[in-house]
């Protein structure tokens, strides 16, 4: 062991575990990329001010959570808490919705921090896949990226999770019900910091999960009862496009997100395996952000899934992927002429997309088998001086034990033939 350790609220992804990480990844990218969403890549870090943008509500992502800094130039930086900010900056920066073809639909994987109080499922460095789609309002997008996410975590396996759907009015109807919900929450008796949320970020107060405020909220306005004409049209339309597509929700009146740009649809995917941590996705509509952070109006909805959670959430689910093996071929040579021999076997099986290994450092039998053992490979091929001189190699298939020659060039052959 170094002296040094992972940071705390960290973890190492290692073989043989990252092989799930890395198909849950694809796996929750592959419905985007069959639904006409691009790839973009934004950098690990923004200039703070496009997160915690001055404007509008406090959220404790931006109050507390951001890893901010300041570079020797005198940039303010964060590492990016998200990727909703940063992906419309881009797309504002390079004018792609001015390209003529609205909605920008774009998706991202990549690596978050928060500086979070680490716990199961909650960590400083975690990872997501998303998606946004710009400068669109048509409650079709929602639909279809609630259906995508649903699609994606079906096509893992997982079934225990759950939907949650809300919507949070627009600028029209937010306000009045904002004063209502204030003129409810100041009665209530509650401590100095939640008294001073009620006046900056007062829908973030029906998120508290603490029983006795649970217990005081029970009578508070919902924002259900407060919508304006059109955002209920739209609401009841995106909850009639799911339903048509037999995806199941549940309406949740007091779904509240962490971060302050949401307007309208609002969605989590929350799995019951999980403990408190148990958002695997979520997102919504975050119409007015372009305009937040400088752009024109373009209204936009996109969500982020928790890859770290969807992984917590096969475990708690017993489920286990099928992966393919990482080495199907396991070379073994006796001798120096043997491993040039190999080497050059080995080079040619991964030419013809084959995966295969070799026992490096003129290990034994013994201790190369064992090797091949761990290898999990499905063939071992030995050669040692008597099989060069016959020019051949020794296949053998771990599973039934049973070995035959094969001729020098005709390896590749064979073992395509088997591998099927
Ligand atoms: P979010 O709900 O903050 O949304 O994060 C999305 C998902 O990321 C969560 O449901 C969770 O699975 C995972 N996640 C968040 N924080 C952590 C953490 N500390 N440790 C492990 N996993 C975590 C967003 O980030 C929005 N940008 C989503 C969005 C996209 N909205 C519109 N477009």
């Amino acid at each position: 062991m170094s002296t040094f350790q992972a940071p705390k609220g960290t973890y190492d992804l290692l073989p043989p575990a990252s092989a799930t990480y890395l198909a849950v990844r694809d796996a929750l990218a592959a419905p985007l990329k069959r639904s006409g969403y691009g790839y973009v890549e934004t950098p690990g870090f923004e200039n703070v001010e496009l997160f915690a943008r001055g404007v509008g509500e406090s959220t404790d992502i931006v109050t507390k959570e951001m890893y901010a800094f300041e570079t020797k130039g005198g940039d303010r930086l964060a590492l990016r808490p998200e990727g909703t900010a940063s992906v419309l900056r881009a797309t504002l920066e390079a004018n792609l919705h001015k390209a003529g073809n609205l909605p920008v639909k774009l998706w991202y994987s990549g690596s978050y921090y928060r500086y979070e109080r680490p716990q199961k499922g909650r960590y400083r460095h975690f990872s997501q896949v998303g998606a946004e789609a710009i400068g669109a309002e048509d409650p079709a997008l929602d639909a279809e990226l609630i259906v995508l996410a649903d699609q994606a975590y079906r096509s893992l396996g997982l079934r225990g999770f759950r939907i949650l759907l809300n919507s949070l009015g627009d600028r029209e109807c937010r306000p009045a019900y904002r004063e209502a919900l204030q003129g409810f929450l100041r009665g209530l008796d509650l401590d100095d910091e939640t008294r001073r949320r009620i006046e900056i970020n007062p829908l973030r107060v029906l998120d508290d999960k603490r029983r006795d405020v649970q217990r005081q909220l029970e009578g508070a306005p919902l924002l259900r009862d407060h919508l304006c004409d059109a955002c209920r049209a739209y609401h009841d339309e995106v909850r009639a496009l799911l339903t048509a597509q037999g995806v199941a929700f549940e309406d949740d009146p007091r779904l509240v997100r962490g971060l302050d740009y949401y307007t309208r649809t609002t969605f989590e995917f929350v799995h019951d395996g999980l403990g408190s941590q148990s958002a695997v996705g979520g997102g919504g509509r975050y119409d007015g952000l372009s305009e937040m952070i400088g752009g024109p109006a373009l209204p936009s909805v996109g969500w982020a899934l928790g890859v770290d959670r969807t992984v917590l959430a096969l475990q708690a689910e017993g489920v286990t992927l099928e992966l393919p093996p990482v080495t199907s071929v396991f070379a073994v040579p006796l001798g120096d002429e043997a491993r040039r021999v190999l080497f050059a076997a080995v080079t040619e099986l991964r030419r013809a997309g084959i995966a295969a290994d070799l026992s490096y450092g003129g290990k034994g039998i013994k201790g190369a088998m064992r090797s091949a053992d761990r290898s999990g490979a499905r063939y071992t091929l030995v050669a040692g001086e008597r099989d060069l001189e016959a020019g051949v190699a020794q296949l053998k298939d771990m599973e039934s034990g049973e070995q035959e020659a094969v001729a020098l060039d005709k390896i590749v052959d064979r073992l395509r033939t088997l591998l099927g």
